[in-house]
């Protein structure tokens, strides 16, 4: 395999990329804006790539930006691109064909997580090396959440507690997300939750605030801002 980083790495990093950014409005697929004149995909390559137990990473990008998108990244990692498809899970699965069989721990990564840390990737592969068959990294909510009809009445008040916002890298033992994906019928499930309709177990571990989705302008800058924190770090 030529696209390999880490040759001790035992994870391979599934990146869709192939999203067109629609709430981030007009303009270039969302992994190609620039963030600090960077396209949010490299941000994302470069920190994956930081990351020691990682042996290879396979993009999924627009269909149209193939060529471009690996030529972009050839500088900064070797990676395999191949073409996403129409919707999120679709991506996956297009990366995620061309894995090979004896990898052990795949990792799926969004690129719009464009900040999230090289630390976060090893916790997430830990996890799994440590026997989970599927690790999320989630942070508590901080927001008190009301359930509420549709006429705008308020039903309840969701126990905050019980739960998390869910970030990606999402790590899984590859035996795992295959079958997953292979018997996923929902479009709109997310990995973990294919998982979790097979009936196995999900671990949470901490996420990481730079993990953060960049959706609407308003995430830009804020990434904006931690990407300068970040560079002031020591
Ligand atoms: N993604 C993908 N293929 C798709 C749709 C999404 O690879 N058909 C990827 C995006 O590129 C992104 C990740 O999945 O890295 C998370 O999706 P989201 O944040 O929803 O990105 P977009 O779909 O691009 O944004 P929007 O929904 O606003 O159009
Ligand atoms: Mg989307």
């Amino acid at each position: 395999m030529t696209a390999q980083l880490n040759a001790r790495g035992d994870v391979a990093v599934v990146v869709p990329a192939a999203g067109a950014g629609v709430r981030l409005g007009p303009g270039a697929p969302k992994a190609l804006r620039l963030l600090e004149g960077e396209p949010l995909l490299v941000h994302a390559i470069r920190r994956t790539a930081a990351a020691p137990s990682v042996r290879m990473i396979v993009v999924a990008a627009p269909p149209a930006e193939v060529e471009a998108v690996h030529d972009l990244l050839a500088p900064v990692a070797p990676v395999i691109v191949v073409a996403g498809g129409a919707e999120r899970q679709d991506s996956v699965a297009a990366a995620l064909a061309v894995v090979p069989d004896d990898t052990g721990i795949v990792l799926v990564h969004d690129a719009a997580r464009c900040l999230a840390p090289a630390e976060l990737f090893e916790r997430v592969a830990a996890a799994v090396r440590d026997g989970a068959d599927a690790v999320i990294p989630t942070l508590p909510v901080v927001d008190t959440i009301k359930e509420v009809a549709a006429d705008g009445t308020v039903l309840g008040t969701v126990d905050r507690s019980v739960l998390r916002a869910v970030q990606t890298p999402q790590g899984f033992r590859a035996g795992t997300l295959r079958a997953a994906h292979a018997a996923a019928a929902d479009s709109h499930t997310d990995d973990a939750g294919a998982v979790e309709k097979l009936g196995r177990a999900v671990l949470c571990v901490p996420g990481s605030d730079f993990a953060l989705k960049i959706t609407r302008p308003i995430d830009l800058a804020l990434a904006t801002h931690l990407l300068r924190l970040d560079r002031t770090e020591p």
